[in-house]
Formats: structure tokens, C-alpha cells, sequence
């Protein structure tokens, strides 16, 4: 059903978390499987797409067909993901973390007794989905983000989209009862300037492959 549909395409897909190393030995990181995105990239480069997967560390295998970059911070994933430009798409499913320390201590912290814990200075990451989706040479034709909420899911997918300045929005629910966090199974809604479709819940798997099925429609043919 994929053959075929993004022939002569590129993408790039974002996945996974970044980690944000505090000292060599501790990072903060956003909770993270990398599936939903990891199956994106394997179904578009079954409908026929050269894909850049841009991945941060996940305990899941590189998906076959598909050239893999291997990053750790938000920083690295930027920059993977602007070397891999020009695209017709990009579908940033990434969880970047939004902070990092300030600094990057060369040294293990130590717990020093009696002087209580150590503070966290955070400056904020570059945000990948809006820095390509702003860019004003070699903007992709088509730029998907996500939005993972735990609550007013559509409003706050609207809102995204706005300041973003992406296309698509694959908004989904991920509230701790829902079990998307690492599991099998999804629910999403796509939110676009013009309205709202909404998907019954099904596997990951079966997401990337309509999402990918979509995102080509909404592309319509080869060099059009
Ligand atoms: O703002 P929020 O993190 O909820 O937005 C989620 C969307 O933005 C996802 O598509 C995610 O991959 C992307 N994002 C990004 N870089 C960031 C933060 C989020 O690409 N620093």
C-alpha cells in the first residue's frame, strides 16, 4: 500500500529523547522509546523515500532502508538534522529536552556532606521543529510536528502549530492511564490550520503508515 509513494522523495525524522549531560555521568532527558518515531522513518522508506533518521539514544535497532545519525544532545540533533536538508519533509517526533545545564562539568559532582544538593543552572535548547520550520532557505516543502499533552489536546495542538510554524501537527494523549509512553498503541489526532482528523487508537506501526500514506497526499505527485 506504501510502494511507491514517496519515490524520488527526501525525509528526515526526528526520534527518540536527547540527553543533556550534566557531568560525564548524569543527563536530564525526556521519557522517550523512540517507536513512534523509528516506525515513521521505516515506513517512509518503504514508500520509496531517501530518509535521514536523526535519532537520539534509544534501545531499538536503526530501521532497515534507512541511513541513521546517531546524536545525543538537541544541539547535535539540529545540526544532524539541518545537514541533512534539503527535504521535501520533515517529521520531527523527537522528545528534545527544552533545558540543558548551562555548563557541562568536566568532573563527576560529588556529594559533599553537609553542603545539601547542588543546583541546576538551564538554559534552553534550540527548538528544531520551529528553527526548520522558519528557515527561509531550504525550508521542507512540508514540516509534521507532534504534540504530546496530557490535557486540551487540540487546543494546545493549535497553538503549537501557530507558533511553531509547522504544517501538520500529530497531536496525542499521553497521559500516564494511557500506556503511550513506551508501549505498542496510539491515539492521534492531526491538527492542520484548516481542521481536525482524528484516528481510532491502533499500533504505532499502523500510524506511520497512514501518516506517511498522508503526508504524500498532501504532497501530491513526484515533482508537482
Ligand atoms: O513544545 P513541544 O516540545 O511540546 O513540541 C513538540 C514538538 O516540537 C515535537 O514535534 C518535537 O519533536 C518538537 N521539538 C523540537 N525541538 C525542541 C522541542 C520540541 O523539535 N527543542
Amino acid at each position: 500500500r506504501l510502494k511507491g509513494l514517496l519515490q524520488g522523495r527526501r525525509v528526515v525524522v526526528t526520534s527518540g529523547p536527547t540527553h543533556e549531560p550534566i557531568d560525564p555521568v548524569r543527563y536530564l532527558a525526556n521519557r522517550s522509546s523512540g517507536r513512534q518515531g523509528h516506525a515513521i522513518a521505516a515506513a517512509a522508506a518503504r514508500a520509496g523515500a531517501a530518509v535521514t533518521l536523526v535519532s537520539g539514544p534509544v534501545a531499538i535497532p536503526d530501521p532497515a532502508g534507512v541511513r541513521t545519525i546517531h546524536v545525543e544532545t538537541a544541539r547535535q540533533m539540529l545540526d544532524a538534522v539541518e545537514g541533512a536538508l534539503p527535504a521535501d519533509i520533515a517529521i520531527c517526533a523527537a522528545a528534545v529536552a527544552d533545558w540543558r545545564p548551562v555548563a557541562e562539568g568536566e568532573q563527576k559532582l560529588k556529594k559533599q556532606p553537609g553542603a545539601g544538593a547542588p543546583a541546576l543552572d538551564l538554559v534552553e535548547n534550540p527548538d528544531i521543529l520551529a528553527t526548520i520550520s522558519k528557515l527561509a532557505k531550504h525550508r521542507p516543502g512540508l514540516v509534521v510536528g507532534f504534540a504530546a499533552e496530557t490535557e486540551n489536546l487540540i487546543e494546545h495542538a493549535r497553538a503549537k502549530l501557530q507558533r511553531k510554524g509547522c504544517d501538520l501537527i500529530v497531536a496525542n494523549d499521553v497521559s500516564p492511564s494511557g500506556g503511550v509512553m513506551g508501549g505498542a498503541r496510539n491515539t492521534v489526532h492531526l491538527v492542520t490550520a484548516s481542521g481536525v482528523e482524528s484516528w481510532e487508537e491502533t499500533t504505532k506501526e499502523e500510524v506511520a503508515r497512514r501518516l506517511v500514506a498522508h503526508v504524500a497526499g498532501l504532497l501530491g505527485e513526484p515533482g508537482a
